[in-house]
């Protein structure tokens, strides 16, 4: 006889059962330490495919529910997909990858528009257990190279194009540039703008005649529980990004539950997070949560100002949203472009709202509650992170709202407070939790050291989130940002490492540092202190250079918004950089505190004149 489940197990265990549909029903939870070696594993005796539980169940019992309205960012272009089609697409895609030689744990790094098409490629991954990685479209070459690169990737898929904000991004020929040298075999090309793109005979694929030539019918592969499903890359607090991996059992359990548990979607509800599927949100709340469910959801791939800052509304008139997610930046842009063009629509149909990627402010929550939900539709302040695969604390007691809190962790979820010495502290300290949930994820791509270190290193024993808090009397949590190197600009996670590397590999740059100060729109804005070689003048025109090159080294979202030229950092005796002080010089303050153990503090006061302070 097997020993009974403890009752967190069988709590998970119900949920997997409940939510999930196996080959074989797994009958162990969790099993796990959060000392070295760290070790987290969630029903390991479980088989599954996730297109099964996402595509196939639904197509079966109700083929016509529309799974997508899709809109592109020119408003004509609308698709209607219903679960059966979706299948139908998932299926087909999936032949034309094994076609190409794609077999179980291969990886295929996505890189493309949000448009049908890179859900229908994720989940063809998923269906033949190959390892998806989604790289965001507003990635550079440079930045998608070293992810294809980290995670050896043999297939490419991607778009001649998409579009943002009227602008058209040139993916194909980003693809074209970050490929060279690497293990990558074949290009499939979905053909979004139909514009001319180079194209090299043999490796380059139509995704259009792929699907033609491809059989509508592919088994799902049976996958174990652990098996990897995929690898999302994000910043740390090193130059190198992450690629953390997410497993099929226990991450499509938690997207599911917290689908369920957060929005609770049902037959009627439409659904729409506006996050792209290059961010963990998109996986979690476009793909994985919400098809588990078999919701009908809205698929955008514009963005909210575009032709006007009325398209969001008038699409959630045009499809009846009811549950709408999305993040406080957008809604800032939103808020100070006035009411005027919140009135052509009602918005009517919505009944819960959601926002993720940054610590909403009082002044937008209420922007948000009052005149998008109309004063009705409770706040789902949703707090989580890409390691932890789905949502971690939500205020799931509708009837007691907090404006600024994420509240009360999910069932099962044990956050604690830890000072800097370890220790629990009552009200404020370092986010951090005791115990394991399925969806956290399991490594980092090709470095388990390096996620023992980041997430376990500072307090053995718990996953440190990197993240700060405050508990009020209630019991209630307010995440108060990150304490680490990592800068978090219109809910994009940055490293101010990796922003330091790309300023670094500039002609004439000797040393960088970036830090991260407030900005009104942005959450964040980015800040970088710049050393110049002594033969190299400070100039305008270089300010938009180093400006120019952290965008093609990075991203757009990357680049930073304010540039200081200086003659030396502040450091300590061992020679690290003392980003206290670069943080309060670049956000205008002047208590620096004891700076005596600086080991040149007569950089400090000369930094102050050229700032200004
Ligand atoms: C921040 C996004 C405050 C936080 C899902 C976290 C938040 C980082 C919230 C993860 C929230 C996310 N309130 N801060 N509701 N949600 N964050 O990995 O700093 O892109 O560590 O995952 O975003 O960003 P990531």
């Amino acid at each position: 006889m097997m020993p009974a489940p403890s009752p967190v197990d069988a709590y998970w265990l119900d949920r997997a059962t409940a939510l999930v549909d196996w080959i074989k029903v797994p009958t162990q939870g969790g099993a796990f330490s959060f000392h070295t070696p760290v070790s987290i594993r969630w029903f390991q005796d479980g088989i599954l495919n996730v297109t099964t539980t996402c595509v196939d169940r639904h197509a079966a019992a109700t083929p016509d529910r529309v799974a997508f309205f899709y809109e592109g960012e020119d408003e004509t272009q609308r698709q209607t997909i219903t679960y059966g089609q979706l299948q139908d697409h998932v299926c087909r895609f999936a032949n034309s990858l094994k076609a190409l030689g794609v077999a179980k744990g291969d990886r295929v790094v996505i890189y493309m528009p949000m448009i049908p098409q890179a859900v229908y490629a994720m989940l063809a991954c998923a269906r033949i257990g190959a390892v998806h990685s989604v790289v965001f479209g507003g990635f550079s070459a440079h930045a998608l190279h070293t992810r294809i690169m980290d995670c050896g990737a043999k297939v490419v898929i991607t778009a001649d194009g998409g579009t943002r904000g009227g602008k058209v991004i040139a993916l194909k020929s980003a693809v074209d540039e970050a490929i060279p040298e690497t293990p990558v075999q074949h290009v499939v090309v979905v053909r979004h703008l139909g514009q001319d793109i180079p194209w090299t005979a043999g490796r380059d694929h139509d995704y259009g005649d792929l699907q033609k030539a491809a059989a509508p019918i592919c088994d799902p592969e049976p996958m174990q529980a652990e098996d990897p499903l995929f690898i999302l890359y994000t910043s740390g607090s090193t130059g190198t990004p992450k690629g953390v991996v997410h497993t099929c059992g226990g991450y499509l359990v938690y997207a599911a539950h917290t689908m369920q548990t957060v929005f609770d979607p049902k037959a009627s509800d439409v659904f729409w997070c506006t996050a792209d599927v290059g961010w963990i949100t998109g996986h979690s709340y476009i793909v994985y949560g919400p098809l588990s469910m078999g919701t009908t959801q809205v698929l955008f791939e514009g963005v909210p100002t575009w032709p006007d800052a009325s398209r969001w509304w008038q699409m959630v008139d045009r499809y009846g949203v009811t549950i709408f997610y999305t993040a406080p930046t957008a809604i800032r842009t939103l808020m100070r472009l006035g009411l005027d063009p919140l009135n052509t629509t009602h918005r009517s149909t919505l009944r819960l709202l959601g926002s993720v990627g940054e610590p909403i402010d009082p002044e937008a929550w209420h922007w948000y509650h009052t005149h998008i939900g109309g004063g009705r539709c409770p706040i789902m302040d949703t707090w989580w992170q890409t390691e932890t695969g789905g949502i971690l604390m939500a205020p799931l007691d509708h009837t007691h709202q907090k404006p600024g809190f994420a509240a009360k962790a999910l069932p099962h979820i044990q956050p604690v407070l830890l000072d800097t010495h370890g220790q629990p502290t009552a009200d404020e300290g370092n986010l951090c939790f005791a115990t394991s949930w399925p969806g956290q994820a399991r490594t980092l791509h090709g470095d388990h050291a390096r996620f023992e270190k980041t997430y376990f290193g500072d307090f053995p024993g718990f996953y440190v989130s990197g993240d700060g808090a405050k508990r009020d009397e209630s019991g209630d949590y307010r995440i108060t940002g990150r304490v680490d190197d990592v800068i978090n600009v219109s809910g994009h996670r940055l490293s101010t490492a990796e922003i330091e590397a790309a300023l670094d590999d500039a002609h004439g740059v000797i040393e960088s540092a970036v830090v991260g100060v407030p900005d009104p729109l942005k959450g964040q804005g980015i800040y970088a202190f710049v050393v110049l070689a002594s033969d190299v003048m400070a100039s305008d025109a270089l300010t938009k250079d180093l400006m120019d090159h952290v965008r093609t080294y990075i991203s757009a979202i990357a680049k930073p918004d304010h540039i200081q030229f200086c003659d030396g950092l502040p450091k300590t005796r061992s020679g690290k950089i003392m980003r206290r002080i670069l943080r309060k010089i670049a956000a205008g303050e002047s208590d620096f505190g004891d700076i005596s153990t600086l080991a040149n503090p007569e950089v400090v006061a000369v930094l102050r004149r050229t700032t200004g302070v």
